[in-house]
């Protein structure tokens, strides 16, 4: 197999305004979703806040100049929208806007190329507290958002990404509860995931009227569902689970449709009481509209089980691998072949013209040596693989065409705050020194080289 890479491939790590940015009241910034749900005693794991995180609103240039050194071709970011408008629509805080101006600036004079992001999951709490992503109007309300950042952006950002993991949003926080809004209830979830869908449709034509010739695309979280055994039951469990995760977000997108399977099985989990009147006519259309590419945001496979979910905890039914050896600090399971397979099946069913992987890495704790350096070989280990099964894809004639890594930084991952680190680079949050870990040294030497060194391939 080739080793080496397509030319023009585009190489970037991803991060999100929440999880680095910290300035959580500068200039202007209003209160979202995720700083009422850190403020809850007990809901954030290791009881911290992302008030400073890496202090990247203040820091950004040296970010900057960190990803500079690493000749990286692109930087996936995402726009807090409560700096633009911090109570959620109405009047545009300029000096919101400001600060992504800047960094749009440093970063095309570093040569790297931007990927803007509108909503990595920081509502602002204003639209939270007339029923966020469950009412409506909030979708007019992104579409707002959408439209201020893409008239002050769009001159300079060529690559924009309406929303990061649609799932996450509506399932994670609406049924599980297990992020923001802490919500436990799964009508609540399937009508939040139809607004934000519809969101994203109602969106695309606006930034492609403010930034011209730029590309537009939505970036879904995808697993490989699997049954946990061959059992009849867990075979269906594992259809159910790839519905829930996979298709009912990507069905809309690219067919038109909720899947009717999908639709059934929720109806018969109780979970749509007055069925799909949230669906109005003409939004699947709306959904529907042509994008230009599909991100693909791939950590691990989902291995699933059928056994009885109790109601009231509306727990999910993944269960990780005995295989302790192959399991992240997540517990997720590092499945390469999982990431391959994701790719063809979704060239296969769904034909998105192109894809590119904006997600991808994996949570080690690995701190400096005696030394100060970093030696974070699991983390190269998972890199090199989960490329391998990048340039398998490519060569079977899939188009792949770049690649982020998840993360440029350690920083706050969410519900488990700073004990799940994700970088190539490890910042120290007392002192926001930051150190390129060896995962780091070999992600530039890849880039620069377009291609898995030799000695290093797995
Ligand atoms: C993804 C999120 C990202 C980060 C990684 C580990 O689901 O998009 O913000 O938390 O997981």
């Amino acid at each position: 197999m080739d080793e080496v890479f397509p030319k023009g491939f585009v190489w970037g790590v991803a991060t999100s305004a929440f999880q680095i940015e910290g300035a959580h009241d500068v200039d202007g910034r209003g209160p979202s979703i995720w700083d009422t749900y850190a403020e809850q005693p007990g809901l954030i794991e290791d009881g911290s806040n992302a008030h400073v995180a890496c202090d990247h609103y203040h820091r950004y240039a040296e970010d900057i100049a960190v990803m500079a050194s690493l000749g990286l071709d692109a930087y996936r970011f995402s726009i807090a929208w409560p700096r633009i408008l911090p109570t959620g629509r109405g009047a545009v805080n300029v000096a919101g806007l400001d600060f992504y101006d800047r960094l749009v600036d440093g970063l095309l004079a570093a040569g790297i190329s931007p990927w803007a992001t509108l909503y990595h999951w920081d509502l602002p709490q204003a639209l939270e507290d007339e029923g966020g992503w469950t009412n409506r109007a909030t979708v007019d309300a992104f579409v707002e958002l959408a439209d201020a950042v893409s008239a002050r952006l769009g001159d300079r950002v060529e690559h924009w990404i309406t929303h990061n993991e649609p799932w996450c949003v509506s399932v994670l926080g609406h049924a599980y509860g297990v992020h923001a809004p802490g919500k436990k209830d799964w009508r609540d979830a399937l009508v939040a995931s139809h607004h934000l869908l519809l969101s994203h449709g109602r969106a695309v034509p606006v930034i492609r009227h403010n930034s011209a010739g730029s590309k537009v695309g939505i970036t879904m979280l995808v697993s490989e569902c699997v049954p946990a055994s061959p059992s009849e039951a867990d075979r269906i469990s594992a259809t159910q689970y790839d519905g829930e995760l996979n298709r009912w977000f990507l069905d809309p997108i690219y067919l038109g449709l909720y899947p009717k399977d999908v639709i059934e099985y929720h109806q018969r989990e109780g979970r749509l009481p007055d069925g799909m009147n949230f669906v109005r006519p003409g939004d699947l259309e709306e959904i529907q509209t042509p994008i230009d590419f599909l991100g693909v945001n791939y950590y691990s496979r989902a291995v699933v089980r059928s056994a009885t979910i109790p109601e009231a905890d509306n727990e999910p039914r993944t269960i990780p691998l005995p295989d302790p050896a192959e399991l992240t600090d997540m517990g997720w399971e590092v499945y390469p072949d999982g990431l391959a397979r994701t790719l063809i099946r979704l060239n296969d069913d769904y034909e998105p013209g192109s894809m590119v992987v904006t997600e991808n890495g994996a949570a080690y704790a690995t701190a400096p040596g005696p030394d100060g350096s970093v030696q974070d070989t699991r983390r190269c280990d998972y890199l090199k693989r989960h490329l391998q099964a990048c340039l398998a894809v490519i060569d079977a004639g899939v188009p792949l065409h770049g690649y982020f890594l998840w993360s440029l930084l350690d920083n706050f991952e969410w519900a488990f705050g700073f004990a799940k680190r994700f970088g190539i680079v490890w910042v120290d949050f007392e002192t926001q020194q930051r150190i390129i870990k060896a995962s780091g040294h070999l992600y530039s030497r890849i880039v620069r080289d377009n291609k898995i060194p030799k000695e290093q391939a797995a």
